[in-house]
């Protein structure tokens, strides 16, 4: 599952122990498993290698430079939804012609730069999209390469949260298929533009792998309409949405879902097609952890509540979607380990405890309900699996400083981005002459 795992009674992360990293760095603090990130990626990668894909991990879930950077040396591609995405791509080193972009709402300002930098694929999601990147790519002098990206209509399942579900009918994301065909040839007849692929993205996360067998089933329909026209397509993007193990086996495994993918798009490779996949958190969830140091514990009518010093600035996801992450002390009373990463319903030495964050908002829990080793004023926990749409989502709500990132390799643990300080915080608000 990942690098994090509890020796004698005390959690490791890879050779180093999390207690004196959070000793050392202060908490709250992402701590990332450099191992964890590169395994999950290569093995993701080799689950899909019958079609040899372009990997291309999704910044928007994890877009710390350095991991960035690593990722890139590894091999991977990158999709960017935004300049800002594009700009950290590009300044770790990663190869332009390995980084799409899409993006329902892209400014002048962001296609001008996709544009100048020669990526790979410029992934549009509507008409009047379309014909600003052409008029851009005029005025610069280059050929875009472009993929459609289409609605479907593919609903993700029960599981997948509705704000998180992108490809049905009336969402705001992409082309409506039907639409899609007509579109895609006529701007062949651009020659300002490089028409290239279609692209779908159908929700996140999706447990059921044959929900990407009908979304692909569709685009091999539309990409059998253009081929009937004389379009040639070339390159297939499915987007991201694989599952991430959150609690021990709770997610189908790459094998899974490549059971399902590689062969409806085996004649396409074979006809010299190119796959591009866009995985986030299935690569990161893992690869993180966050640690937070209970500040108190208190009754709040029959509940425990163990207050803790990261909330919802620092890690939303359960504020947000009401997503459960296993939670334990990294060095539990009575060196009480873990059995999973299954939250236990009962046991010998275990309190139920609400885990409450600082902010002033009734969301404000890391986990409710919880059976953990008795809890005390100074203990640090782990809340695990947080790699992914974790500092990326975490934002300077209630003043709160964003939490430092660290990286460990092997026996190695050292920052990959500083705490911000309080003077991070009202820099941008100081005007030039001093005056408030
Ligand atoms: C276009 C696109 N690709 C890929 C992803 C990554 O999704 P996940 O992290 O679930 O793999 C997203 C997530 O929103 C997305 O919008």
């Amino acid at each position: 599952m990942d690098s994090f795992d509890y020796k004698d009674g005390v959690l490791y992360c890879e050779d180093v122990s999390v207690d004196e990293i959070a000793q050392r760095f202060g908490t709250p603090l992402y701590v990332y498993s450099r191992d964890t990130l590169i395994d999950h990626f290569a093995r993701f990668a080799k689950a899909f290698e019958a079609i040899d894909p372009l990997v291309c991990f999704s910044v928007k879930a994890l877009s710390n430079m350095r991991l960035l950077a690593e990722l890139g040396r590894a091999g991977a591609g990158i999709d960017t939804v935004s300049g800002g995405e594009l700009h950290r791509a590009i300044t770790a080193g990663v190869d332009v012609d390995r980084i799409v972009f899409a993006g329902v709402g892209k400014s002048e300002q962001e296609l001008r730069t996709a544009v100048a930098a020669g990526i790979r694929s410029i992934n549009v999601e509507s008409e009047a999209e379309l014909e600003l990147l052409s008029a851009i790519a005029a005025e610069e002098g280059r050929r875009p390469r472009v993929a459609i990206r289409v609605n479907p209509d593919v609903a993700p399942g029960d599981r997948t949260p509705a704000k998180t579900t992108t490809g049905t009918r009336g969402n705001k994301f992409g082309v409506d298929i039907e639409d899609a065909a007509d579109l895609f040839e006529r701007a062949t007849r651009d020659e300002n533009l490089e028409m290239d692929g279609v692209h779908i993205h159908l929700g996140s996360p999706i447990f059921l792998p044959e929900v990407y067998g009908l979304g692909i089933d569709r685009v091999l329909a539309l990409v059998a309409d253009l081929a009937a026209r004389g379009v040639k397509v070339n390159t297939i993007n499915i987007g991201g949405g694989y599952a991430a193990e959150y609690e021990s086996d709770s997610a189908p495994s790459w094998d899974d879902y490549a059971a399902v993918i590689c062969p409806k798009l085996q004649d396409f490779v074979d006809a010299g097609g190119k796959v591009v996949m866009e995985p986030g958190r299935t690569i990161a969830a893992n690869s993180a952890s966050l640690l937070t140091t209970v500040l108190y514990v208190k009754k709040a009518g029959d509940n425990n509540v163990a207050v803790v010093d990261a909330g919802m600035s620092h890690f939303v996801r359960t504020a947000i979607y009401g997503s459960s992450h296993f939670i334990w002390p990294v060095k539990p009373a009575d060196g009480l380990a873990p059995e999973s990463r299954d939250m236990p319903e009962e046991g010998p030495g275990l309190t139920r405890y609400d885990v409450a964050g600082p902010i002033c908002e009734s969301s404000d829990y890391l986990g409710k309900a919880r059976m953990l080793p008795g809890l005390k004023r100074g203990d640090v926990l782990c809340v695990f699996s947080t790699g992914a749409y974790g500092m990326t989502m975490a934002s300077n709500y209630n003043s709160q400083p964003r939490p430092a990132e660290v990286l460990v390799d092997g026996d190695d643990a050292f920052l990959i981005r500083r705490r911000e300080t309080y003077e991070d915080l009202i820099a941008l608000e100081m005007p030039d002459d001093g005056r408030l």
